[in-house]
Formats: structure tokens, C-alpha cells, sequence
């Protein structure tokens, strides 16, 4: 299927240099084969350059990638400096306005260290998640792999991680200033890591967290949508809150199934090693990488509180100095040992809050109660139950009344431990992440095969709603 997908990209790449005829230095290029099998660097301009129709019967961009339907209308907006909490909140993230950092990973050991054999080395015995390059929400694959085994394949295989980043490497990056302090600090609730040889593509999509997305090696080029548009993109809403993605296949989009594509406005980015991008909750993107430029990032997820306030409290003393992130509070993370690796739960002080929220006008939260809030929290189809063998009774008497008084106060719900949260959260939540472990894991995982040498083009596996790519 990729394979198809590959040829078929090769052939509109011909089609549309012929069609540019004279104008081949400004556009793509690909380089021929190498020798030794591999394929070189493609070459890429970004954003791509928009050639109106030559035809009148046919719209600019049909059939071709997503962005030639519609010149951008700019860059994102892009600072040198990465900003304070504060002025984060207020000029972005409380304005549904994305923005990139440029550079803001200068001081930390991840920019010159992590070459693949230092990483090997350092980091090789611990489990990664890997998908395939070419992003597919319907039809996909994970798997679960040492890093150390990705690391002597991946140049030629089929294959991208996208993980948890495992607590060790935390060691080598920063927290980040704009979220160091302030409501950020208590609801950072996941980390990802991503590595593939290039030649990478996500589908358009929107996450249910904030995520800042920065770049360790290599170059990726997004192309970023505000959300009013998602009714142009035919963009589904999987049943899991928060996340969805455009049916649309971004590689050759048809304006004959999707006519308002043209009317989408973009605007741009393209990252190169140490630069952040930050992608507001909700905000629709598509993502790129390119073949033979290995690229390496790490993203932070984040949630604003339920009611969209902001308390800076925290950030009175704060100095701001150079911090490794493994000083940060991260609510759902994954080290050697771990049965699973928890990948697209919810931040679990959100969760906090919403179970709040759902009896505020009542004293206590009843069982009865409980069930109501977790079945209209995550609706879930047959499998999914199956899979989580969801019992809300359970999970009441166990971990919010196990004195069995028969009732929980907001004081008790205040109290539990965030780790208390997270194991509610795993016995409730449908699975939404490419979550795979051993095969009594109850992580929510969809049981994916543990194929080591998997070329896993031939392989297909359905795993539904995938998040936070
Ligand atoms: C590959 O990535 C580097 C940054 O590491 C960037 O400077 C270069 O332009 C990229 N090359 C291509 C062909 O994308
Ligand atoms: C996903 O894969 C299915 C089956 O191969 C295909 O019909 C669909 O167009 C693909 N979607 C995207 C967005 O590439
Ligand atoms: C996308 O949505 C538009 C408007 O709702 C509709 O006319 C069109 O048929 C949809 N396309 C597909 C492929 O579902
Ligand atoms: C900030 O420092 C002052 C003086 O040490 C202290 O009284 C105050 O509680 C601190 N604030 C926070 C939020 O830690
Ligand atoms: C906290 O917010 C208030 C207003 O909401 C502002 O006046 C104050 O400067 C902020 N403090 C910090 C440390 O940003």
C-alpha cells in the first residue's frame, strides 16, 4: 500500500514538473537513486509555490498535495526568544494562535548529542512505539520495538517512532520557559518522542492538547489551519473527545469530493534543529518530513484548566534558569520495566476537574453518579469495552469510597493521587493512543503484533483514533 502510495507521489512529482516546464529550480526535486539503493535527499521548496490553472475546467491543485490549492497566507508568527507564562498565555495560547520558537533547544545536550549511536548506546534498551511513515488513521500499524533495534533499521525500513519519550532521555532537554511555571507547570501531561530517516507525513489533523512541537534533527514543514475551516475539510471527530482528522488524503487532493479545500487558509512553518512550534489545542495541521534528512523531535502536551483561567501564581519566584526536564512534573510517562507505555490519555488534572464539575451542584458523588459522568465522559463502542472491561462499580469502591461509606466528598475527589487518576483513567478511558504491551495489558492498547523485523508495509492492522501525531 505505501509502496503504491510512493509511486503514485513519483508520478504527480513528474506530472507536475512537466507542467512547470521551465520553472524546475524553484520546485521539487528529487534526486535519482543512489547507488547503494537508498534514496538520496529529496529536495523540497516549502511553503510549494501555487500555479493558478492553466484550465478553466479544473480548479488550481486538483489532485495534487495539499497547499496548491491556495497560495498561504504566511508565515507563523515566529520569536527568538521563548516567552514567559504569562505573555504565552495571553498573546497565544489563550487566543487559539500558534507559534514557533526559533532555536529555543539551543542549550540543550539533545541538539549535539543524540546521534544514532549515542542514543544506542544510552538509550537503546528502552521500548518505543513505531508506526508507519505515511500516516493512516483508518488503515494503520504500531508496534513496539527497542529503541536500540529501530536504530539499525530504520534507514531503510518503513517505520517512525512516535512514543512516549522514555524518562531517561528527559535528562537531555529543557523545560521549556513558557510553560516553567503557572497553570502549564501542573498540567503538562505528556512527552513524545519521534525519529524516522525522513520521508514522514501526517494526515490533516487536530489534537485534543496543547503541544509544543520542537525539533532535535532535521527539517519538518507544517502547514497550519485555523479550526474554523475544519467544516471545508470534511474532518471526522473519532468518538474519543478532542481529536479528529480530514478524510482528505493530503498527498493528491481530490476537489472533486472535497470542493471547499481551496477555500482553506494556511499559513506555514518549517522547522530546522532546536526550533518549537506551538500547535493551540484544537488547531488543525498537516506535517511533513522528507526522505534521507533523518529527523528527531520531541513534543510536550499540555491542557489549559477547564475553565480556560490562567493562575501565574507559581510564577511569582520563578527565575526562569535552565532546567533538564526531567525536573518537570509530567503526569503520564513510561521507563524500562513499564508493562505499558501510555500514550493519548487524557491530562489527568483535567479529569480532576471534570468529575468536579460534573456534580458541582451536589454534595456527593454517588456510584450511581459515577457511572453516569464515566459513560457520558467516554462513550465507547463493543470492542473497546471489551478491551478495558470497563467496571465503573469497581473502580468507584476500590479507588474513590474504599471505606465503603457510600458516598465521596469534593474534599476526597480534591485529595486523590495523580497516580490514583491515571489508574482510573486506564480502567475508563476508551484506548486512544497507539498503545501496544504484553498481551494481559490493561493499558488500552490495542494488542499489536510485536514483529521485530517487520517490513511493515504488507502489514495491516486496524487501529482507530489515533492521537496527538
Ligand atoms: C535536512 O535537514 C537540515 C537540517 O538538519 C536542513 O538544513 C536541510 O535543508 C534539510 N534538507 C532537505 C533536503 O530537506
Ligand atoms: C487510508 O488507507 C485506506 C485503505 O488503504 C485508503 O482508502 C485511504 O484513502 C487512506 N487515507 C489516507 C488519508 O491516506
Ligand atoms: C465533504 O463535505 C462537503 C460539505 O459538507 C460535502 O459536500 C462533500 O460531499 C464531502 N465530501 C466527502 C468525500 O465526504
Ligand atoms: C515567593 O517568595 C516569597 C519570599 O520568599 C514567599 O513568601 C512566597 O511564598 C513565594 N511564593 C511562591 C508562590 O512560592
Ligand atoms: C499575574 O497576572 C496578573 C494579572 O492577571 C498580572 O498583573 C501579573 O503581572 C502576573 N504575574 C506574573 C508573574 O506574570
Amino acid at each position: 500500500m505505501s509502496k503504491l502510495v510512493v509511486l503514485q507521489n513519483y508520478f504527480l512529482l513528474w506530472i507536475y514538473l512537466l507542467h512547470i516546464c521551465c520553472d524546475v529550480s524553484r520546485h521539487f526535486h528529487v534526486s535519482a537513486k543512489t547507488t547503494d539503493g537508498s534514496l538520496g535527499l529529496e529536495e523540497v521548496t516549502f511553503p510549494p509555490v501555487f500555479v493558478p490553472s492553466s484550465d478553466p475546467t479544473v480548479p488550481a491543485g486538483h489532485l495534487q498535495m495539499f497547499g496548491l490549492q491556495r497560495p498561504p497566507n504566511g508565515p507563523v508568527v515566529e520569536y527568538n526568544t521563548v516567552l514567559k507564562p504569562q505573555q504565552f498565555w495571553e498573546t497565544h495560547v489563550s487566543q487559539n494562535r500558534p507559534l514557533v520558537f526559533r532555536q529555543a533547544l539551543v542549550d540543550s545536550p539533545a541538539l549535539k548529542k543524540w546521534t544514532d549511536e549515542y542514543l544506542k548506546e544510552k538509550y537503546g534498551d528502552l521500548d518505543v512505539l513505531t508506526e508507519l511513515k505515511t500516516e493512516n488513521r483508518t488503515h494503520g500499524m504500531t508496534s513496539r520495538m527497542l529503541l536500540g533495534d529501530f536504530i539499525d533499521v530504520y534507514a531503510d525500513k518503513n517505520l517512525y517512532v512516535v512514543t512516549v519519550l522514555p524518562d531517561p532521555m528527559r535528562q537531555d532537554l529543557p523545560v521549556l520557559p513558557c510553560i516553567m511555571c503557572g497553570t502549564f507547570k501542573d498540567f503538562l501531561h505528556e512527552l513524545n518522542f519521534w525519529m524516522s530517516s525522513g520521508g514522514t507525513r501526517s494526515v490533516i489533523h487536530f489534537d485534543a492538547d496543547h503541544n509544543v512541537h520542537c525539533l532535535i534533527a532535521g527539517r519538518k514543514d507544517f502547514m497550519m489551519i485555523n479550526q474554523e475551516f475544519s467544516k471545508y475539510l470534511n474532518v471526522t471527530q473519532p468518538p474519543q473527545f478532542g481529536s479528529g482528522f480530514s478524510i482528505a488524503n493530503p498527498d493528491a487532493i481530490d476537489l472533486n469530493l472535497f470542493p471547499d479545500i481551496s477555500k482553506v487558509e494556511w499559513t506555514y512553518s518549517t522547522l530546522g534543529p532546536g526550533d518549537c512550534i506551538y500547535i493551540p489545542s484544537g488547531y488543525i495541521h498537516q506535517v511533513r518530513s522528507y526522505k534521507g534528512n533523518r529527523t528527531i523531535s520531541a513534543t510536550m502536551l499540555f491542557t489549559a484548566s477547564i475553565d480556560n483561567s490562567f493562575d501565574n501564581s507559581s510564577c511569582e519566584n520563578e527565575t526562569y534558569e535552565y532546567r533538564p526536564l526531567s525536573e518537570a512534573n509530567v503526569h503520564w510517562t513510561y521507563k524500562k520495566g513499564d508493562k505499558t507505555i501510555d500514550m493519548g490519555y487524557q491530562n489527568v488534572e483535567t479529569f480532576r476537574q471534570s468529575i468536579l464539575a460534573s456534580f458541582e451542584n451536589e454534595k456527593f458523588l454517588t456510584e450511581e453518579r459515577f457511572k453516569e459522568i464515566i459513560e457520558d465522559m467516554f462513550e465507547m463502542d463493543e470492542h473497546d469495552l471489551q478491551a478495558i472491561q470497563r467496571d465503573t462499580n469497581k473502580i468507584y469502591r476500590e479507588f474513590l469510597d474504599p471505606s465503603g461509606k457510600g458516598y465521596v466528598t469534593r474534599e476526597e475527589i480534591k485529595a486523590l493521587s495523580q497516580d490514583t487518576l491515571k489508574e482510573i483513567a486506564r480502567r475508563t478511558e476508551p484506548p486512544h493512543g497507539p498503545v501496544a504491551g504484553a498481551p494481559d495489558d490493561r493499558g488500552g492498547a490495542y494488542k499489536a503484533s510485536l514483529e521485530k523485523d517487520a517490513d511493515q508495509n504488507e502489514q495491516e492492522i486496524e487501529v482507530e483514533g489515533k492521537d496527538e501525531l
